[in-house]
């Protein structure tokens, strides 16, 4: 892995704050879980300068799809989430991809498999979101795992059954509404992943880790946990 190189051709993955990434690949811009306006971290960020080609929506909740309606509609770009909440931006007027649990589904990028998350799924404005889910996703270049909000679970032990060998994967840390650092060593261990990009820490004092103290816990088991500035972009 390298911080500085630019090659256009590698994966890069920046950081929005919460659980907010951008990752170019396979030649497209895959947003994931837009939660910039409300999110006093990330007031440095501009929401009206993301033009995605596809949003990814992990579940329906407010920390994770606040600005996903409003950066659709400026840039025209297709959801990528389960069933439920795809009808419910298609409802809108905008334009999505419905899966579920378990499918998988080749784009123009790269094959997107929808794996088990273990957490709760309810819209905004109270509609149901459908399953929680974590997204695999991979070409010939690429893999990496989102894991949007989920507990521990030992169906993380499939994925690198089912699916080519993890180069990163973005883990919620942040405990209480998911799992923890201590836990995302454990999840690490399961998708057989040595690096690790933190996700959903933070943002809340309800999710206040200490930093140091989780990157040391990756040491510990020979694994490197990155804790990426917002707007930082990492290129693998
Ligand atoms: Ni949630
Ligand atoms: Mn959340």
């Amino acid at each position: 892995m390298d911080y500085l190189c630019d090659n256009s051709e590698r994966m890069k993955i920046t950081y929005f704050g919460h659980s907010c990434v951008e990752v170019i690949t396979g030649g497209k811009k895959l947003l994931f879980d837009p939660f910039i306006s409300q999110n006093p971290l990330a007031k440095s960020v501009n929401i009206t300068s993301f033009n995605p080609d596809f949003i990814l929506l992990s579940h329906g909740h407010g920390d994770h799809v606040q600005d996903a309606v409003q950066i659709a509609k400026s840039s025209e770009s297709t959801f990528i989430s389960c069933f439920e909440l795809v009808s419910w931006v298609e409802e809108k007027g905008l334009k999505g991809h419905p899966m579920n649990i378990g499918g998988k589904w080749k784009f123009d990028f790269g094959t997107v498999k929808l794996v088990q998350a273990v957490h709760s799924s309810k819209l905004p404005d109270g509609q149901y979101g459908g399953p929680e889910a974590g997204f695999v996703i991979w070409n010939e270049e690429d893999c990496f795992y989102f894991a949007g909000d989920t507990a521990l679970t030992m169906d993380m032990q499939l994925i690198p059954m089912i699916c080519p060998p993890l180069q990163v994967a973005l883990l919620p840390i942040g405990d209480n509404f998911t799992m923890g650092y201590e836990d995302a060593v454990v999840a690490a261990d399961f998708i057989q992943c040595e690096t690790v990009i933190g996700i959903h820490y933070d943002t809340f004092g309800y999710i206040t880790i200490d930093k140091q103290a989780a990157r040391k816990a990756f040491e510990s088991v020979g694994k490197e946990l990155i804790l990426l500035d917002i707007g930082q972009t990492l290129t693998i």
